[in-house]
């Protein structure tokens, strides 16, 4: 391995700064040149690549977002896409490509891997749904950013005796909901592993009036099948059911926003870091993830195949937590 480029795709995470700060650090540290992609997929297809020393990554590991831009681009999901940003890799000289992403971004770099091109995965989403690992870079600064939010609207509902519906984001999967619905004290989550039904968060908000609480809190994640929107407007038509009036507050790319915390800072540090020892070792067609406190190796075609599950046992603490 001698030339080494890196990008960030799909959804941009706190934490993925720090992640192209590490693995460029570290590749350099191994005697790699290292190069930066701009703007995920799509520029690898143009071919925008950009040397990355040392002091190109400086002041950056405080930030959120990602210096070198995302972008989701239907041109790579294609074969010829995909030998386009081989054929640009192969003609600037790079060996190797570390792919900083979620779900879609790490099925991009399976399809690399599986076109021969060698490549390694940093699972980094604020959703948590990537298969292989427990907590993926950003999940921890977008969940103490939806805390920060649910504590606030606690003030103002309780001043008002109201039921906030509070949407956060998630587009397959309830992790960000079901977690912060258990910290921030929620009556109630709605997420999409959970078949919910209107009636049953009307009966929820009508208990929750009835046992003479100020106010309700329900957490509803995006992908759920009823979402917010969906709420509110079944609430318009069955106001009698309740005792609160509604509100509604979608917190929306605020979440995706925030400078990271301690920990992603740290995640995305070592997960960087073991990108490039695995690449250096000749690994390619994995994804680098912490699960069960160690930063493992997953298969990336066990990535794309299967789906990650929420634990059970929390969906059932948020029912007795209410
Ligand atoms: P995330 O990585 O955050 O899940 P997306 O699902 O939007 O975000 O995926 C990011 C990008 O990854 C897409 O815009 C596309 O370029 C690429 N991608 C997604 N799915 C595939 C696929 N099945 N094959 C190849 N590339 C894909
Ligand atoms: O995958 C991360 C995520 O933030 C999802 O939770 C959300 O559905 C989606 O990205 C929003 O995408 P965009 O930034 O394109 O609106």
């Amino acid at each position: 391995m001698k030339k080494v480029a890196v990008l960030t795709s799909g959804g941009d995470a706190p934490g993925m700064n720090a992640a192209i700060r590490s693995v460029v650090r570290c590749g350099l540290d191994k005697g790699w040149e290292m190069y930066g992609v701009r703007q995920g997929y799509q520029g690898l297809i143009n071919g925008l690549f950009v040397p990355m020393g040392a002091r190109d990554v400086g002041g950056i590991i405080q930030k959120g977002g990602t210096i070198l831009g995302s972008a989701r681009c239907l041109e790579f999901k294609t074969i010829e896409g995909q030998k386009k940003g081989i054929r640009q890799l192969n003609q600037a000289g790079i060996d190797g490509l570390i792919v900083i992403g979620g779900n879609g971004s790490q099925s991009g770099a399976c399809a690399l891997a599986n076109l021969g091109y060698p490549v390694v995965g940093v699972s980094s989403t604020i959703d948590n749904d990537l298969y292989g690992c427990d907590i993926t870079i950003g999940v921890d600064t977008a969940m103490n950013i939806v805390l920060e939010a649910i504590d606030r609207i606690k003030i103002t509902a309780s001043s008002h005796q109201r039921a906030f519906l509070i949407e956060v984001m998630g587009r397959d999967c309830g992790y960000l909901a079901l977690m912060c619905g258990i910290a921030g004290g929620a009556e109630m989550v709605v997420i999409p592993e959970v078949d919910i039904e209107p009636g049953d968060v009307a009966k929820v908000i009508d208990e929750a009036y009835e046992k003479g609480k100020s106010h309700a809190i329900i957490l509803v994640a995006e992908g759920a099948k009823y979402n917010a929107s969906m709420l509110q407007t079944f609430f318009r038509d069955h106001k009698e059911e309740l005792g609160f009036s509604i509100r509604v507050t979608i917190l929306g790319h605020v979440q995706r926003g925030g400078n990271p915390t301690a920990f992603d800072r740290l995640l995305a540090s070592r997960l960087g870091a073991a990108a490039v020892e695995r690449l250096a070792g000749g690994e390619t067609g994995v994804m680098v993830g912490l699960s069960k406190g160690e930063y493992k190796s997953i298969p990336l075609t066990d990535v794309v195949a299967n789906k990650k599950t929420l634990d059970l046992k929390m969906v059932e603490l948020a029912r007795k937590l209410d």
